[in-house]
């Protein structure tokens, strides 16, 4: 028996740091920098949560008075959260390459042997809701780059399809803040606890239901999906799945997909006439949840094409994506076969 069991049994807490270093543990060699690393990311998202908690009492509400890279509103709260995840990943010897929904160009940090790793995050989705106290979040994707700097070409190794990625997760300031993670070993949820200040166990091998009740999807463009998209929709509230479906949308994308992953049903955000490729950006935001959907057992797609086969052309790139439980994503490839 070792040490560790014991501490468990005798504890029931385990913190998000304990159980990083237990699954690491499965690879022997592993030198400890990819836990440092995570550390970078639940001490930025403690201050971020910290922050967004405070929003309506301290002058953080409202918009920067600049656009991002996507011609958006930046909000204030936008880029303090950019600002203390830039700031605290870049701390960490093993982060290289750090890229941000918010930042036009990419950050190339280091190129020592050590600075193996490529954090690409949206430091706070669905920001637009920020001013009427909707829940909001922060996605975040990691990949690993060549060990040797000569080996290196920072341009392909930052556009890697999702498939590859080591780790990937959001954290979700909703009625508590939760980080839900999958390093490739199912998907695990930790819930803050605020009088610790401790990310702790909750929500161990999430496993997402093959079928829901609920639909999520901006109904107002339901007239400008392509016709698959919109017969999809149209049977699960007509009953084709054997139940009416009703709907769930709040326009903030982690937690229309946190509802999913754990009640299950369907998310998608479909090409439309505003945005024909989709509204999501593949990197940062399809990336990590279809990357999350998939390791709790269900489908993440981008029409015939899983989103995490993507080969991305650009950090910023956007796609279409629906992903949901098992019994949805078989009715909506049914829905495409159909409608060629
Ligand atoms: P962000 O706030 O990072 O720009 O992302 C907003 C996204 C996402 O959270 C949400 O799913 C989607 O925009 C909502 O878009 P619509 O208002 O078009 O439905
Ligand atoms: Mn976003
Ligand atoms: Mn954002």
């Amino acid at each position: 028996m070792n040490e560790f069991s014991v501490a468990e049994r005798d504890n029931t807490v385990i913190t998000f740091e304990q159980h990083t270093l237990l699954q690491q543990k499965r690879y022997p060699g592993a030198s400890g920098s990819f836990a440092w690393l995570l550390s970078g990311l639940t001490l930025a998202t403690k201050i971020i949560q910290a922050k967004v908690r405070r929003a309506g009492l301290t002058d953080v509400l409202g918009e920067a008075g600049a656009t991002n890279v996507q011609g958006e509103n930046q909000q204030k709260l936008d880029v303090f959260a950019n600002n203390v995840l830039l700031h605290y990943l870049g701390l960490r010897d093993s982060v290289g390459i750090l890229a941000s929904e918010e930042n036009e160009e990419p950050f190339v940090l280091k190129q020592s042997a050590d600075a193996k790793y490529i954090v690409i995050f949206d430091p706070l989705d669905g920001s637009s809701n920020i001013d009427v106290n909707v829940s909001v979040g922060t996605t975040f994707s990691i990949l690993r780059r060549p060990n040797d700097p000569y080996e290196r070409d920072d341009a392909v190794d930052l556009l890697q399809p999702g498939y590859k990625q080591v780790a990937a997760g959001y954290v979700l300031y909703g009625s508590s803040t939760m980080l839900v993670y999958s390093a490739g070993d199912g998907v695990h949820g930790f819930t803050l606890d605020p009088a610790v200040g401790a990310y702790v166990l909750s929500h161990e091998n999430i496993r997402m239901p093959a079928q829901g009740k609920w639909y999520s999807v901006n109904e107002a463009h339901l007239d400008t999906f392509p016709a698959a998209y919109q017969a999809f929709v149209g049977g699960l509230r007509g009953g084709a799945l054997g139940k009416r479906y009703a709907s769930r949308y709040i326009g903030s994308m982690v937690a229309d997909v946190h509802r999913t992953l754990l009640k299950g049903g369907v998310f998608l955000y479909p090409p439309t006439a505003d945005n024909p490729q989709g509204k999501l950006r593949l990197m940062y935001e399809a990336n990590p949840i279809a990357f999350l959907i998939e390791q709790a057992g269900g489908k993440a797609l981008c029409g015939r094409e899983r989103v995490l086969d993507i080969r991305p052309d650009s950090v910023h790139q956007r796609t279409a994506i629906v992903c949901g439980g098992t019994r949805e994503m078989e009715y909506f490839e049914r829905c495409l076969a159909e409608s060629e």
